[in-house]
């Protein structure tokens, strides 16, 4: 059975670049109608989506602002209409060790990560309830589950993903909605790309798999998550590393 999501409005975050670009391509290659929203310049969100096609809009937004998450989610509802998948994705990292990690670096982090997240849930949560129906994916990532030196801020904003995911799997299934993670390893994308050959070289050690994940292992995750064939999952942490945590 081939994945179709024909007519099915879909809202990436994050998505200009990256991961959240490739799961708006996968999901509008499957039909779907696709918002990418980003707080990048808006040409470069317009870009992204005229790469994608198939009637892939661009929407300005910042989801730490709780008025940018309402208006896009406004501006994505007149375009395309009620939207049925959501797929928290935007995320940063401002990596350093504890003692040297300043107050900015952490509230930032959190802030796009976590806060982020219930930002847009809260707002496209409560039509999904009203119509009975919706997905939400949250990309977490595999430190929210195992913590990564250097990264705690990261590590307790993607382990905080996990928590609201659960929790609100358990408020939304007796209204139709359905909400789970999906928990990356390594993934080869610009935010990786900042490590040093030696940092990439022991990671990949780790992964029995042998080889970075790609944005499209991610991407079929969450159109697996968000499609006809999920609809007996909700609050499940999805984790596509190649192995590296088991
Ligand atoms: P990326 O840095 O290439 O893309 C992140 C996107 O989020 C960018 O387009 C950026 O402009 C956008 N963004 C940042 N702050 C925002 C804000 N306040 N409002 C709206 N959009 C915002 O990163 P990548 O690698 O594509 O990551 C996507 C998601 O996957 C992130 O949540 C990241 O934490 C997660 N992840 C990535 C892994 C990797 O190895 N690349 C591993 C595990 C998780």
């Amino acid at each position: 059975m081939s994945i179709d999501l024909s007519g099915r409005v879909v809202l990436v975050t994050g998505g200009s670049r990256g991961i959240g670009k490739e799961i708006g391509r996968r999901l509008a290659g499957a039909g779907a109608k696709v918002a990418l929203a980003d707080v990048v310049d808006e040409a470069q969100i317009q870009a992204s989506a005229d790469e994608i096609g198939r009637g892939a809009i661009a929407v300005s937004a910042n989801v730490t602002d709780p008025e940018h998450c309402s208006a896009a989610v406004s501006r994505v509802e007149e375009a395309l209409g009620p939207i049925d998948v959501l797929v928290n994705n935007a995320g940063i990292t401002r990596d350093g060790l504890l003692i040297r990690m300043s107050d900015a670096d952490w509230s930032a982090v959190l802030d796009v990560n976590l806060k982020g997240v219930f930002n847009m849930t809260k707002v496209v949560a409560r039509g999904m309830m009203k119509r009975r129906a919706g997905r939400i994916v949250n990309i977490a990532s595999v430190v929210g589950i195992t913590g990564n030196a250097g990264q705690a801020n990261y590590s307790a904003s993607k382990a905080g993903v996990i928590g609201f995911t659960k929790t609100v799997a358990k408020e939304l299934a007796s209204r139709g909605v359905l909400v789970n993670a999906v928990a990356p390893g390594f993934i080869d994308t610009d935010m990786t790309k900042a490590l040093p050959e030696s940092a990439r070289e022991t990671l990949l050690k780790l992964i029995p798999l042998g080889r970075l994940g790609g944005p499209g292992d991610v991407a079929n995750a969450v159109l697996f998550l968000s499609s006809d064939l999920a609809s007996y999952i909700t609050g499940q942490v999805v984790v596509v590393d190649g192995g590296m945590v088991m």
